[in-house]
């Protein structure tokens, strides 16, 4: 594990929120300190849940001037960039194991001037990104399969973190480290150590409700500033 060099951001993940009011979750989140909105869309393919299409994404877009980090678990990712774009994406990710040709879709989307990230599934090995780094802005390393929120991280994805992180600092790449699935207090700090960079977290955000979603998100913060200042002091 390493030093820490930056300062980690939180990706509130609207899979938790309550869609009936989905617009006013994602201005509550903004306030309550989220640093980036993450948007999970999911095809029932890929995925076996469904979430929402660009229209959603669009619609919600005036909630909140954050970063729209939206990530596409769907077949064929290319045929849907330049919706998800016009709906007001700043990154978009796809996954690398639903692309044929990923470097043709990442240029895609540096084209339109925004920032292309790629994911990687938990049984997916990282040298599959080996050749894709000279075209991503980011990397998404999925710590559950896919799906849904509210599962437990599965252990064995911190040392593939680790071994992503090792890659790029090697490669003198600048490439973000984002890291989803079963965020939690407890793991918070030791995902950092091992190289990320912005945590996905749906259910550790919104647990309890609108009124606890600024500390929710100060408590995870906290437990890396704790570490933090100790470590570096
Ligand atoms: C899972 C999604 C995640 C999900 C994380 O397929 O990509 O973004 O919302 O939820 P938690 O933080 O509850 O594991
Ligand atoms: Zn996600």
């Amino acid at each position: 594990m390493k030093k820490i060099k930056k300062n980690p951001r939180i990706a509130a993940s609207i899979l938790s929120a309550d869609f009936s009011i989905l617009g006013k979750e994602v201005k509550d989140i903004d306030k309550a300190g989220s640093d980036i909105i993450h948007i999970d869309v999911m095809d029932g393919t890929f995925v076996p849940n469904i979430t929402f299409g660009a229209d959603v994404v669009a619609s919600i877009r005036k909630f909140s001037k954050k970063l729209f980090d939206v990530h596409l678990m769907i077949e064929k990712p290319s045929n849907h960039i330049d919706a998800f774009y016009k709906a007001g994406a700043d990154i978009i990710t796809i996954h690398v194991e639903t692309e044929k040709h990923p470097i043709r879709t990442l240029e895609y989307i540096r084209s339109l001037g925004i920032k292309a990230g790629i994911s990687i599934n938990p049984a997916t090995n990282e040298d599959n990104l080996k050749y894709l780094l000279d075209y991503c802005d980011l990397i998404l390393v999925m710590l559950v399969n896919p799906g849904f929120g509210g599962q437990k991280t599965i252990n064995s994805q911190i040392k593939k973190l680790c071994s992503i992180d090792k890659m790029i600092r090697e490669e003198k790449k600048n490439i973000l480290l984002e890291v989803d699935g079963g965020v939690n207090i407890k793991n918070f700090s030791t995902l950092i150590k091992s190289g990320a960079d912005i945590l996905v977290a749906g259910s550790a955000v919104f647990k309890g409700g609108m009124k606890m979603y600024k500390k929710n998100i100060e408590n995870l913060k906290n437990t890396w500033k704790r570490i933090d200042n100790k470590e570096n002091s």
